[in-house]
């Protein structure tokens, strides 16, 4: 499977009701307001931090490659009143019409693309959707091996249909040249004395020290800030056309 389609089927059942955190919209808020409107989050799922952001009246679309994802997404835009403009594309190969003043990712979304050529198509696709001036926010993090008790743990949620749906990890693999960790993730479906069971592999990807920033420059992208954010060993990079045409 396609690491863009990870979010897709039982996985999108289960995002929400085993959702540890949800993204809360004020941190992203601030940033829009600070680098302008129109704004527009990759990989905005079932939308969070995006619809809190529409329901402070902030011009922000959305962009996700899970049309199961955007489908939650849009049926709680529908139940919470707002109107939200989304689009199914994947982020590395990003055409959309506006030009935005702000292009975030509400967490490390960004460890999600599998390798740097992904991370470059990415980047590039950013640089050529920001508006003259427009300011990019890519929080990246170094993920930690999942440890050895969590190995085989069950979590489980009700599915809308009373399905008892249940996620565990079965095995992990780490691949320090590439800089990936693949975690093999056993999703159970049970309803009716039937169960589905599926395995998917959820790849994450990250960057040695400087690494980000040199893919960042040959998308012709220049980082004007790096800082780390508030727990999560997660650091927030700040991006801005290199030059203009
Ligand atoms: C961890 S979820 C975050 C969703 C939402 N922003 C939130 O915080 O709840 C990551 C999202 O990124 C999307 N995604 C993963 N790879 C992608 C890609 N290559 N292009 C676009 N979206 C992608 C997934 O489909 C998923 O909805």
């Amino acid at each position: 499977m396609d690491p863009a389609d990870f979010y897709t089927g039982i996985v999108a059942e289960l995002y929400a009701p085993l959702k540890a955190v949800a993204q809360e919209p004020e941190p992203y808020a601030a940033f829009v307001r600070e680098a302008g409107s129109p704004a527009l989050e990759l990989g905005c799922g079932d939308g969070d931090p995006l619809l809190g952001l529409r329901r402070l009246g902030l011009d922000v679309d959305g962009v996700d490659s899970s049309a199961d994802m955007l489908e939650r997404c849009r049926l709680r835009a529908r139940e919470q009143g707002v109107e939200v403009v989304v689009h199914r594309q994947r982020m590395e190969a990003l055409d959309l019409p506006r030009r935005y003043r702000a292009v975030f990712l509400a967490g490390p979304t960004f460890n999600l693309l599998p390798d740097d050529t992904v991370a470059l198509a990415a980047l590039r696709g950013i640089r050529h959707h920001l508006a003259e001036g427009g300011t990019a926010l890519v929080p990246l993090f170094v993920p930690s091996p999942t440890p050895a008790e969590q190995i085989g743990r069950v979590r489980t949620a009700n599915g809308a249909d009373g399905a008892e749906l249940r996620v565990s990890v079965v095995s992990e693999e780490r691949d320090e040249a590439a800089r990936t960790q693949t975690t093999v993730l056993r999703y159970e479906r049970r309803h009716g004395g039937g169960t589905s069971v599926v395995d998917r592999d959820w790849v994450l990807h990250w960057y040695a020290p400087g690494g980000f920033e040199a893919l960042a420059a040959a998308a012709g992208l220049a980082v004007v800030s790096a800082a780390d954010s508030s727990g999560g060993g997660v650091r927030e990079y700040r991006l801005r056309a290199a030059t203009w045409r």
